[in-house]
């Protein structure tokens, strides 16, 4: 218990040496990003890519998110497109993931990849996150910080409370600068398409690429991609305008009665940034139902509106 609640450090430069030590010994770091907090790993290392699975209690067909210093290191591990080497220049270091076939001497375990012959690979560019990638020298196979099933971690005392001491160290940077998942783009015959929609919304993308393809091979977009991923405890009530007897609503918006805003200025930013900590807090309270009053579908909306229909999916389907 008290191992639980000593392993949260600031990430000063004295605990992300450590933290790099712990990784390149085969160990779980959980460390902040720009999107949310991640759990990781040396992702050149099966054993301890096999512990992340393991800690989360993930379905061991979803696979990981490798996370490299630029975009040099991310082409000795996956083929890019002159579309994809657009994207990267473009948007890294930041909040996109690409997807591409693994270089066959690609020096990363297999079980990343999940059976796939592809590779996620992301350069983040919050600071702690590439100190510790430097610090590390090797690549980082980082999913969310959470147990699988849970909405992903907005700060450090949320891996603490999700993962305990399965984690052997956190590395506490505050809350994240956006709050919502990168968003994650993979090709179907050269053309990119969404396979995940996150903080960098649809239209910023579409400005590089064109117009974007719906995704069609449900294997590929959405391995592991369960419809209940992002559920609390509570149920959830969509498109509310008012909170019902022992409920709690989370507005958007101007809004009375309010039992907290996502953004009371209507701002979609300040919303993807609140709506996993907002979630947590009102799961907390142990309401009958959360009431969500509704987010527009345009910008970061999109991403907004996926998660909450995943929280809002029937229990059933969860994994
Ligand atoms: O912002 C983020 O992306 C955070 C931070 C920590 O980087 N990471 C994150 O990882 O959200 P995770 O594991 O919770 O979500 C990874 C997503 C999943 O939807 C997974 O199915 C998809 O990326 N993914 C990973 N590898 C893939 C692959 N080879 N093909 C298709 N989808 C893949
Ligand atoms: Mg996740």
């Amino acid at each position: 218990m008290s191992a639980a609640l000593t392993n949260i450090r600031a990430a000063d430069d004295a605990a992300i040496a450590n933290a790099a030590r712990i990784l390149r010994d085969g160990g779980l770091v959980a460390f902040p990003t720009e999107t949310v907090y991640g759990l990781g790993a040396d992702a050149t290392n099966d054993r301890a890519v096999a512990t992340i699975f393991a800690a989360k209690e993930r379905p061991r067909f979803n696979p990981l998110i490798v996370h490299v210093p630029d975009v040099a290191a991310a082409e000795r591990l996956i083929a890019f497109t002159p579309a994809a080497r657009r994207l990267a220049e473009r948007f890294w270091p930041g909040a996109l993931t690409l997807v591409l076939p693994r270089q066959p001497d690609a020096k990363l375990s297999l079980l990343v990849s999940a059976g796939l012959d592809t590779v996620a690979v992301r350069v983040p560019s919050e600071s702690v996150a590439q100190k510790l990638i430097a610090a590390a020298g090797v690549a980082i196979a980082a999913p969310s910080a959470n147990a699988s099933g849970e909405v992903s971690p907005t700060t450090a005392e949320h891996v603490r409370q999700s993962l305990r001491d399965k984690v052997d160290l956190i590395l506490d940077g505050g809350p994240t600068r956006l709050g919502l998942e990168s968003t994650v783009i993979g090709f179907e015959n050269g053309k990119p398409v969404i396979l995940r929609p996150g903080s960098i919304a649809r239209a910023t993308i579409e400005a590089v690429t064109g117009p974007l393809a719906q995704a069609t091979d449900d294997k590929i977009a959405s391995p592991g991609q369960l419809a209940s991923h992002y559920a609390p405890d509570a149920k959830i009530h969509l498109n509310a305008m008012a909170a019902g007897p022992s409920e709690v609503l989370l507005a958007f918006g101007p809004a009375t009665g309010a039992t907290r805003n996502l953004s009371p200025s209507g701002d979609l930013e300040e919303a993807a940034a609140n709506l996993f900590a907002m979630l947590r807090e009102l799961d907390a309270m142990e309401p009958r139902a959360i009431a969500v009053m509704p987010i527009p579908d345009h910008g970061l909306g999109e991403a907004i509106n996926d998660r909450l229909r995943r929280a809002a999916a029937p229990r059933g389907l969860r994994g």
